[in-house]
C-alpha cells in the first residue's frame, strides 16, 4: 500500500480553516522581523534602542519558529518535493537559537551589539530563502484549504508561544 505523505495528512486534519493561509501568516511575521532588524542595524539608533528592538525581535523569532515548524515544516519534511528546504530551515532555526543563547550571555556591550547585527544578517538570509524558494513552491503545490487549516495550527501555536499582551505583528515604528 502506498504510504500517505504527511502533507496529505494535513489536508485531512479536522480543524476549521483560518481566514488567511499559513504562508500569508508567516509572511506577516517576516515583515515584522524586517522592521525590527532595520532598527537593530540602524546607524542612528542608540544602544538602548538597539537592545529594545533586539529583545522584541528575539521574542518574535522564538515564537515564529515554533509555530512555523509545527504548522508547516514538520508536516512537509518527509515530502520529496520539500524535504531539503524544510530540513534546512529547521536546522537553521536550531543554529539561530544557539546564537541567541550566546548573545544573551555576552556582557561586553560592543561585542553584544555587533553580534546582534550579525544575527540580523543571518536571519535576513534565512527568511529571504524561505520566501523565495520554499513558500512559492509550497503554495504552488498545496490546496488553499490545506494552507488555511495550517493557518489555524500556526495561529494556535503562535498564541501559545508569544508573551502576554504583545502585538509584534503590528509593530511599525
Ligand atoms: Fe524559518
Ligand atoms: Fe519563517
Amino acid at each position: 500500500m502506498k504510504k500517505k505523505s504527511r502533507l496529505k495528512k494535513t489536508s485531512e486534519l479536522h480543524v476549521e480553516p483560518s481566514a488567511e493561509g499559513v504562508v500569508k501568516l508567516l509572511l506577516k511575521d517576516h515583515e515584522a522581523m524586517r522592521v525590527l532588524m532595520k532598527q537593530v542595524k540602524s546607524h542612528r539608533a542608540t544602544p538602548a534602542k538597539i537592545y529594545k528592538s533586539f529583545e522584541l525581535l528575539e521574542k518574535l523569532v522564538l515564537s515564529h519558529v515554533k509555530a512555523e515548524e509545527y504548522s508547516l515544516l514538520n508536516r512537509i519534511d518527509h515530502h520529496p518535493k520539500f524535504e531539503d528546504h524544510a530540513k534546512e530551515s529547521i536546522e537553521e532555526h536550531n543554529i539561530h537559537e544557539n546564537i541567541l543563547k550566546g548573545i544573551r550571555r555576552l556582557r561586553d556591550q560592543d561585542r553584544k551589539i555587533t553580534q546582534m547585527k550579525i544575527f540580523c544578517e543571518m536571519l535576513k538570509d534565512h527568511i529571504d530563502e524561505e520566501e523565495e524558494e520554499l513558500f512559492p513552491q509550497f503554495k504552488k503545490y498545496s490546496a488553499t484549504s490545506t494552507r488555511k487549516k495550517m493557518g489555524t495550527l500556526f495561529l494556535r501555536r503562535r498564541e501559545q508561544t508569544r508573551l502576554n499582551g504583545e502585538h509584534l505583528g503590528s509593530m511599525n515604528d
